[in-house]
């Protein structure tokens, strides 16, 4: 693992987005894994300013999201569809048909879960996938749990991660209860992966991640036995390293 701190967030947010310009400098067709949440956003900003300055394209590019919410219409303000249209996709020239979000609204969510990895799959393997950390050291939404699934899963959120997903929402009633999610498999499996974490309120979940044991009530701590994993820290969240 390679743990990079930085003075403050935008520093971060263009490292970021010049890791993804230089993937797809090398591999136009890079399949790249993406989050969504607040951590992502200065990223994806960045990004559509390299896009503005004719230095980025997707053209060729295939996305695959980690995860959706479920029963939120695609056009909800809160739905990742939305957030992924309304922080990226409308400013980069990404095929909306080589853009995958898993449907949190299939009729048949666990056949969602297979269409899923099928695409995953026929794709081979994820060359960047983009991270943040949950509160609770939820990766995706693979919530501590005391085993863990490898494929996309629909998964009941945990109230912490409803209670700090809410600030989104105009009320706490509103936040879906279930959410459908890339397994660690898919991610673990990728070749490069980039974990950015901010904030003093994410120290000690991050520290307890990368430092402490491997384990399922940690689902954070499996990215330690990556063998390309990459963490971008401000120095709030990274103040426990000793470094
Ligand atoms: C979102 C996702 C989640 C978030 C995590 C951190 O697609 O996969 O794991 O990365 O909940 O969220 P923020 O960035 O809002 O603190």
């Amino acid at each position: 693992m390679i743990r990079h701190i930085f003075e403050n967030r935008e520093q971060i947010q263009q490292e970021a987005a010049l890791r993804i310009l230089s993937m797809l400098q090398e591999h136009p067709a890079a399949i790249l894994g993406l989050a969504t949440g607040s951590t992502p956003v200065g990223i994806y900003q960045e990004i559509a300013k390299l896009y503005d300055q004719g230095l980025i394209s997707f053209k060729k590019a295939t996305t695959f999201n980690l995860d959706e919410y479920i029963g939120l219409p695609e056009s909800h303000p809160q739905s990742y569809h939305t957030y992924m249209k309304e922080h990226l996709f409308q400013y980069i020239d990404l095929p909306a048909e080589q853009a995958y979000i898993p449907d949190g609204n299939a009729p048949d969510l666990s056949k969602e879960c297979l269409r899923y990895d099928e695409l995953i799959n026929k794709a081979h393997q994820i060359d960047l996938q983009i991270l943040g950390l949950g509160h609770n050291g939820h990766i995706g939404f693979n919530e501590p749990d005391d085993s863990l699934v490898n494929g996309t899963h629909i998964v009941e959120l945990q109230e912490q991660t409803r209670l700090a997903n809410a600030r989104f929402f105009p009320s706490l009633d509103e936040v879906p209860t279930h959410a459908i999610t890339m397994g660690m498999g898919a991610i673990l499996k990728a070749k490069s992966i980039l974990l950015v974490v901010y904030g003093a309120e994410k120290a000690e979940v991050a520290f307890r991640a990368l430092t402490g044991p491997i384990q399922t009530e940690l689902p954070a701590s499996l990215l330690q036995i990556h063998p390309n994993l990459t963490v971008l820290m401000d120095k709030e969240a990274g103040r426990l390293f000793n470094d």
